[in-house]
């Protein structure tokens, strides 16, 4: 099969029928058959099959005589993209985060844009937590070091990792994904202090025995700092070198947000001078690749941007995508749209 084919020869024979005036759909990476049928019945389309991202000439060519696109976060729907697509209606991206987007220009030019809130929290909270266990006990280097051969057996004093249960758990941004990575620091009897642009309503703070603080607070306090901020011009490296000082040096980081939120520079040298003990990262500032020396380092944990990776959710999530798309496109209004303005215009 070439790189790009018809969702035809996926699609039971009876959605097969060429009809005029189907929608036109572009689907940019690999995704489920499930949601690739569910577009296909109502709309022709065109699917990347290899999995890896188009450069914006490849994507501007594809979208020609499109009226929609299903992207992923690394398609990156811009104003000079979107003004050199005139087809387009609709572009539904197959994530929470649209930092891949530009919505405004979007909405100037009447282009729907949607997103996959709500089925992704729990799943990206697990992995945030797997990053805190594992960053604080030190599991991926023991694992190393135990695949090498080098153990020789128990010792007192080996991989000394730091207690996770009845310490400070920082959260930045207690939003849907935040909330739920409290709810299950309470199974380790942590206490939870939260900043943000915005305060929780009393019941959630309650609920989720959560104490608002300033910035600097939950920096100079908290043994292990989560980060669960969107990524916009805001809080484009939120955390950099000043903010990295503030932490204990027995602290933790921990981003499964977006990579620019973090000056990863910083954190090098943050790790490696031992501003602080350790980090657990899923996201990076120039993702696929690690800041300089960052890969070096032993006291860093180190995920490929998995946070919602688990075969349950990614199909909520490719679903939902295509939900949105077949909505868009057929007169209705897609349930996750991000700027409902278009459709009073
Ligand atoms: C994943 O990173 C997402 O934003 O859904």
């Amino acid at each position: 099969m070439g790189r790009f084919c018809r969702a035809d020869v996926l699609v039971p024979a009876r959605h097969q029928r060429s009809r005029p005036l189907r929608p036109k759909v572009l689907i940019t990476r690999k995704i489920f058959k499930e949601s690739i049928a569910h577009v296909a019945k109502h709309c022709d389309v065109e699917i990347n099959q290899r999995d890896t991202p188009l450069t914006p000439q490849q994507l501007i060519k594809k979208l020609q005589r499109k009226q929609g696109v299903i992207t992923a976060l690394t398609d990156v729907i811009s104003e000079s993209v979107l003004a050199r697509c005139p087809d387009l209606k609709i572009v539904c991206n197959i994530a929470v985060g649209f930092n891949n987007f530009d919505v405004k220009a979007a909405t100037r030019r009447g282009v729907m844009m949607t997103n996959t809130p709500g089925v992704l929290d729990d799943t990206t909270a697990d992995l945030t937590w797997c990053l805190i266990l594992a960053a604080g006990r030190g599991l991926i280097d023991a694992d190393r070091y135990f695949r090498s051969g080098k153990w020789k057996g128990w010792g007192l004093m080996q991989f000394l990792g730091h207690d996770i249960h009845h310490k400070i758990l920082g959260i930045c941004g207690l939003g849907r994904i935040g909330a739920r990575v409290a709810k299950r620091a309470k199974g380790f009897e942590m206490r939870i202090l939260y900043t943000g642009r915005t305060r929780a309503p009393q019941e959630v703070e309650r609920d989720l025995d959560a104490t608002f603080v300033d910035k600097q607070t939950l920096l100079r306090e908290s043994d292990f700092v989560t980060l669960h901020v969107p990524l916009s011009p805001f809080t484009t490296h939120y955390i950099s070198a000043a903010e990295l000082k503030l932490m204990k040096p027995t602290a933790v980081l921990i981003n499964a947000s977006r990579g620019p939120v973090v000056d990863e520079k910083a954190l090098v040298k943050a790790l490696r001078d031992g501003w602080i003990a350790g980090a657990g990262l899923d996201v990076y500032e120039h993702e696929p690749r690690p800041a300089p020396g960052l890969a070096r380092l032993k006291n860093v944990v180190l995920a490929p941007h998995i946070g919602s990776a688990t075969m349950e959710t990614r199909l909520k999530m490719a679903n939902k995508a295509a939900e949105n798309c077949v909505a868009g496109l057929t007169g209705r209004r897609p349930p996750n749209l991000l700027n409902p303005e278009v459709l009073k215009a």
